[in-house]
């Protein structure tokens, strides 16, 4: 067996990590040998790229862009339009305008400066969990129910390079999944340039349980006729309700954790033709946001990697095809 992760699914698809400026030093080596495609855990962000209407700060960023592009890595852009690290600026003195005319200059100025990116996270989590169907954000308050829309049409203008992607978490819960391809059907309709979709697949152990309601899952966005990414796997070694302080995972969570990545690999493996990356959220286990969410100081590790940077037996798994 070829000791790559990207190698072994060449075929496939691209492998890809959410990285960080210390994380593209720490796990140097580890990043070469097995992934092809990385994501800026947080650089790219709004408040974190453009915290003051004429501040940019683009120093970490560009480092993750840079390392890309020197080792011959793809990039993937996350994420444009968000309802998290929004700068305060961003919706002071604003009106839909203005708030559109302000994230037309920032997309224009995010594409020049990173022309290589091939893909980005247009919208991320715009849908409502619960009975709801577009999420309350500033976004919505500020521009109306039409933002999707508006946010794809002026990424379209600028990020000529990219696939543009809707992105969005729970995508195999049946309620969830029924907005969301709803929406995508919505936006095609009305011509806005979404080519992708995003599926975060952060998983836990819940998902041991019914593997036929992720396939066919798979099933309803394959139809949508768009790339498929998912953009940031884990696999959290609790069930998404536990949130105990546990001292450590036990050897069962771990045995469960290697059947759902067995088995989430063999069904994205059938989409290979619509699935055009698969990208973890993160390198290795010591650094995640497993570690600290939703129990700050759990020890958990959803990834293929463990602390030593060395394979787990999840990795074995998703290998041996
Ligand atoms: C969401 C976001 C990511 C990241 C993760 C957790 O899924 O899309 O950017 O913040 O949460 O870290």
């Amino acid at each position: 067996m070829k000791f790559s992760l990207k190698e072994i699914y060449k075929d496939y698809f691209n492998i890809g990590a959410a990285v960080n400026p210390p994380v593209i030093e720490t796990h140097k080596d580890l990043i070469l040998q097995h992934f092809n495609s990385l994501t800026c855990e947080n650089e790219m962000k709004f408040g974190n790229i453009h915290p003051e209407e004429n501040r940019y700060n683009f120093e970490s960023a560009d480092k993750v862009y840079s390392f890309a592009r020197e080792n011959g890595l793809m990039i993937r852009g996350h994420a444009l339009v968000w309802h998290q690290e929004i700068p305060q600026w961003l919706f002071q003195n604003s009106s839909r305008e203005i708030a559109l005319a302000r994230l037309e200059e920032h997309t224009k100025i995010l594409a020049e400066r990173y022309p290589d990116i091939y893909a980005w996270d247009v919208l991320n989590e715009g849908l409502d969990d619960g009975d709801g169907f577009y999420r309350n954000t500033p976004w919505i308050e500020t521009v109306g129910e039409d933002y999707f829309e508006k946010v794809f049409e002026t990424a379209g203008k600028h990020l000529k390079n990219a696939a543009l992607f809707y992105n969005d978490y729970n995508e195999f819960d049946p309620k969830k999944q029924e907005k969301y391809i709803r929406k995508i059907k919505e936006m095609q309709k009305a011509g806005a340039p979404v080519s992708g979709v995003g599926l975060q697949c952060h998983l836990g152990l819940n998902h041991a349980v019914d593997f036929g309601e992720i396939r066919r899952g798979m099933e309803e966005y394959a139809k949508l006729g768009l790339k498929i990414h998912i953009t940031e796997l884990d696999v959290s070694l609790y069930p998404f309700e536990d949130k105990e302080m546990h001292t450590a995972p036990t050897f069962e969570q771990y045995k469960q954790q290697v059947r759902v990545y067995k088995e989430l690999f063999k069904v994205l493996r059938e989409y290979k033709n619509e699935i055009e990356t698969v990208t973890f959220w993160g390198a290795a286990d010591d650094v995640t946001w497993l570690n600290y969410f939703p129990v700050k100081g759990r020890k958990n590790g959803g990834l293929l990697f463990d602390e030593e940077h060395e394979p787990k037996e999840a990795f074995y798994a998703v290998c041996d095809f």
